[in-house]
Order: C-alpha cells, then structure tokens, then sequence
C-alpha cells in the first residue's frame, strides 16, 4: 500500500501551508512544484519542514522540485499556481494572467498523473477550474475547485465572534461563485441543532452573510500585498483528506453541474460527497424564491468570467 504520494502545484503563500498540514496530517509524501527559478525556494521550504518534523513526529517525505515529471505518479494534485490579487484587485482581475498558468498546468497533470484527484485553488477560481478540466478531459469527478469550504469557514468564524461559541458547533453551507455574489445559506445555518436565525437578529446576520462575502478582500487590504492563505490551505487539506481517507464528507465546493440546481456545463460552489471517488455526488438543496435568485444571480457572475476564457 505504501504512502500515498500528493503535488502541490504552486510553492507560495497557500503552497507552503498546504506543505505543512500534509505533513502535520501526515497525509502522504508530498512534492511542492514551482517554476524552475524557484526551485531553490522550493526546496528550502520543503526541508524546512522536514527538520519541524520531529517536534510533531510526522514521519512523510516532503521535496521541492521545478521539474513537472517528478509529479508522475501522485494521488492528489492541488493547484495554487498562479498570481493572487493585491489591493483595488477583484479575483476577475487575474483571469488572462492566470489562464496561461493554468493551461500549462493542466498539460502537465494530463501528462504526468492522469488519475490524480485534482483540487484546483488559482482564482478567479469558477473560471479556472472549469479551464483545467476542459484542458485535462479528466472526468468531472476527478476536478474540483476549492472556495467554498473557505466561504463556509469564514461565515462560521463570523457567527462564532458574533455569538461567542464555539465553531464545531456551527454549521453553515455558501453556495455560487467565489465572490460577492456568492450565497450564504443563512436559513439553514445552526448552532448546535439551534436555527441561526433564531439566535440572531436580520440586520447581524445580513451583516455577516456581506462580511462573508467581502472577507477575502478585506484581509487582500490588511496584508497590502497578497491574499488570506492560512485558512485557503487549511479549507484544500479538508478536501484532500476526505478523498485520501475516504471520508465521505459533505462539504461546499467548485462542482460541475450537468442539471443540478437548474445549472448545465459550469463549475460552482455547491454541497458535494468527497470520498475515494473524489467528487461521488452532488447534494441538491431546494432553495426559496429569494435564495434561487441569489443563486441565479451569482451564476451569471460565473459565466461572464467563463466566457472570458474564451474555451
Ligand atoms: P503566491 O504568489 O504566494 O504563490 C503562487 C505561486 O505559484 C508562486 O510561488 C509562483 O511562482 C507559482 N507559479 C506561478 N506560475 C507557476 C507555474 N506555471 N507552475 C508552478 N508554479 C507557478 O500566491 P498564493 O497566495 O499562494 O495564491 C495562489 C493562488 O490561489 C492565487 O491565484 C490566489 O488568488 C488563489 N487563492 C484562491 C483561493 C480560493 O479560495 N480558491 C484563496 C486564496 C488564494
Ligand atoms: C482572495 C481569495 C480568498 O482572492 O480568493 O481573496
């Protein structure tokens, strides 16, 4: 059986985390690749990490590499290559710069680890997952963006600061497109079986659901230079680890709908099954009035950054 071996496509901010939580997780040998300039870079990070792990006993193999074929072979690919967005910047802003990454990406998995479950992070991510998987050819399964884990995240820490408990006990669901029009579930959020909406009045909660929304770009403000990357690692590893374990998580991801939700031939973030399939099936979720124009709207948010892919 062996380890299992993971590729983190990308050795920056995000890269570097996801590095660290493979080996704190202990989830299997990982390789992080960048461009062959920084290879060197790479490489200093990754035994970095090697030398942390004796204070938390991690026993994986972890390397640095510019050269794309030594990804022959993994299990996982993640995909953080790519340029994040500085302040005044939308997500939208990167596609023609990140589109060219991504392609050359995508050549490389095709080529090298054809069966990888590819979790895909470059933003704007609606796009860019949908450019890879029309790139690869690869099942629809086997692609999956990462953002809505994130999103979900983050509305859970807001209910937690708001209501000062603890966020094990929220559950929350965001659904649509990694942006501002995207769709926290606010009517089916909890707190420990108790309905949000009756622990906390509609103006907080509006608030929250637009802190939610707006919250990669408040943080892209506060760092001046670069976007959040703790808790974009952190929401990858959640779904790396449900398909390396088999864990069958329900968690909110970049899917490609072919019917569910009304919506054919685009990625966007809804419900999913993670397990040892990858993406084994979309959960459908019926929706009021207001929520399906809310889901409706940000969908054609989506398609307008997809028809600037030209694919
Ligand atoms: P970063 O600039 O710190 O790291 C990106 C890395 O990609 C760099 O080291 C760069 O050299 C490398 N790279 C560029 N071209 C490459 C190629 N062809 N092959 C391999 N590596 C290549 O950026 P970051 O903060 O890690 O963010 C990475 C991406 O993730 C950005 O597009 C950002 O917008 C996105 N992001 C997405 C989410 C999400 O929720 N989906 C969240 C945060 C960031
Ligand atoms: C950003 C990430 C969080 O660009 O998508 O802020």
């Amino acid at each position: 059986m062996g380890r299992k071996k993971i590729a983190l496509v990308g050795g920056g901010q995000i890269g570097g985390i996801l590095a660290l939580l493979c080996a704190q997780k202990q989830l299997g040998n990982a390789i992080v690749f960048d461009i062959p300039e920084k290879e060197g870079f790479v490489q200093g990070k990754a035994l970095d990490i090697m030398e942390m792990r004796p204070s938390f006993g991690g026993d994986i193999d972890l390397a640095g590499s510019g050269d794309f074929s030594k990804m022959a072979g993994s299990d996982v690919v993640i995909v953080t290559a790519g340029l994040p967005r500085k302040p005044g910047m939308s997500r939208d802003d990167l596609l023609n710069v990140n589109i060219k990454i991504i392609s050359d990406v995508a050549e490389a998995v095709k080529k090298y680890c054809p069966k990888a479950f590819c979790i895909i992070l470059t933003n704007p991510l609606d796009a860019m997952v949908y450019v890879f998987k029309k790139l690869t050819g690869f099942p629809k399964n086997q692609v999956v963006g990462m953002a809505g884990v994130l999103d979900t995240n983050r509305f859970k820490a807001f209910v937690s600061m708001e209501l000062g408990v603890s966020v094990q006990d929220i559950s929350a669901l965001v659904l649509g497109g990694h942006g501002p029009t995207m769709v926290p579930l606010v009517r089916l959020a909890t707190v420990g079986g108790v309905p949000l909406i009756e622990l906390l009045p509609a103006d907080k909660l509006e608030a929250i659901s637009k802190r939610t929304a707006e919250a990669g770009t408040e943080i892209v403000k506060l760092l001046g230079n670069g976007s959040a990357f703790f808790s974009p690692a952190a929401a990858a590893i959640d779904m790396a680890e449900s398909y390396l374990l088999d864990k069958k998580r329900v968690l909110a991801c970049a899917a490609l709908l072919e019917g569910e939700y009304g919506i054919n031939g685009y990625y966007i973030g809804v419900p999913v099954i993670i397990g040892a399939g990858g993406v084994e099936k979309v959960l459908e979720v019926s929706l009021t009035a207001e929520e399906k124009a809310a889901l409706a709207n940000t969908l054609e948010a989506v398609k307008k950054t997809v028809a600037e892919t030209k694919l």
